[in-house]
């Protein structure tokens, strides 16, 4: 199944997370892809992510035939707030130069001549974007514009600067990467305005996030039902609400299970017993 954004360009329904895999990311990007898996999530963040290995990884594909063009990258700026000493540019530039250093050295660790999507990794403060997030953008839209990426997006955003962004920005993004919580049904007023715009909202943490909603018995019941487990039922409910979830298992077994949820439906008054749980 692949999901289209306002521009129209096609992205698979199913992402794989590469966040917090050290040195097995190179392994696991390679069973993800070979196990089914057409997107990959990754970040130009020595923190939390190996983007180069991931790098690594699709080299290693494409001498075993899986093209480029057959895998969708999303990777992401991360500013200096969000780095460690690490950072993939020089901080003491300015921020459109930052951006244009991040992204040639993703270019560069994934080995392309161009990613899928590119996202900001989150705006500087929690209220608001800051003027250093229209900076910040104003390059990656430069970056869109270029050719150099299909698609462009932004990351932990609250309603109000997703609004606000998609309000004043030259090129509204067209992917939207948020923690969703079962509490906040399932970032439900963010997910709202991405409807409106024709923007792709991608859920991580989905499992994570949620774990008292993964134990609850009504997801038990559901999945009984479909002999399936509650974490296929999470997947399969974040996708029929509209959502392009993403996965962060480590687990051979988790990731087939995982695009199992492809396979089966819930009904619509299974969709509502799943959304009444957290609230
Ligand atoms: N933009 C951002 O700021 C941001 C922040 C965090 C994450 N992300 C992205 O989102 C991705 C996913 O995040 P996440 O790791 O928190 O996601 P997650 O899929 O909610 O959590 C993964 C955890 O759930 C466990 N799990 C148990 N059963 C599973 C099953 N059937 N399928 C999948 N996982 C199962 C995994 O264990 P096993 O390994 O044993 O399966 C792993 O410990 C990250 O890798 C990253 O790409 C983005």
């Amino acid at each position: 199944m692949v999901l289209t954004a306002y521009n129209h360009v096609p992205i698979p329904s199913f992402m794989y997370g590469t966040a917090w895999k050290k040195e097995a990311t190179t392994q696991l990007v390679k069973l993800a892809v070979a196990l089914g898996f057409r997107a990959i999530d990754t970040a130009n963040q020595l923190i939390h992510y190996q983007e180069a290995l991931v790098g690594e990884a699709l080299q290693a594909l494409e001498k075993e035939g899986i093209k480029r063009d057959t895998l969708f990258l999303q990777t992401k700026f991360t500013s200096v707030d969000g780095q460690d000493h690490r950072t993939p540019y020089d901080a003491s530039a300015d921020l459109t130069t930052q951006v244009r250093q991040s992204f040639d050295s993703s270019l560069s660790h994934l080995h392309t001549e161009y990613v899928d999507s590119y996202v900001l990794h989150g705006p500087h403060q929690r209220r608001g974007l800051a003027e250093a997030d229209w900076e910040v953008w104003a390059a990656i839209e430069d970056l869109y514009q270029s050719g150099k990426t299909k698609m462009i997006g932004i990351s932990n955003v609250t309603a109000g600067q997703l609004t606000e962004l998609c309000e004043q920005a030259n090129i509204k993004p067209m992917v939207v990467q948020n923690r969703c919580y079962a509490t906040l049904g399932w970032d439900k007023e963010v997910r709202e305005i991405c409807q409106t715009h024709g923007i792709i909202y991608q859920g991580f943490s989905l499992l994570t996030a949620n774990r008292k909603v993964l134990a609850d018995p009504e997801i038990r019941t559901i999945a009984h039902r479909l002999g399936a487990g509650p974490a296929q039922i999470i997947f399969r409910f974040a996708m029929q609400i509209g959502m392009l979830p993403l996965t962060g298992t480590t687990s051979p077994q988790h990731m087939k299970e995982d695009l199992q949820a492809e396979q089966f439906a819930l009904s619509t008054e299974e969709i509502q017993r799943i959304e009444k749980i957290a609230l």
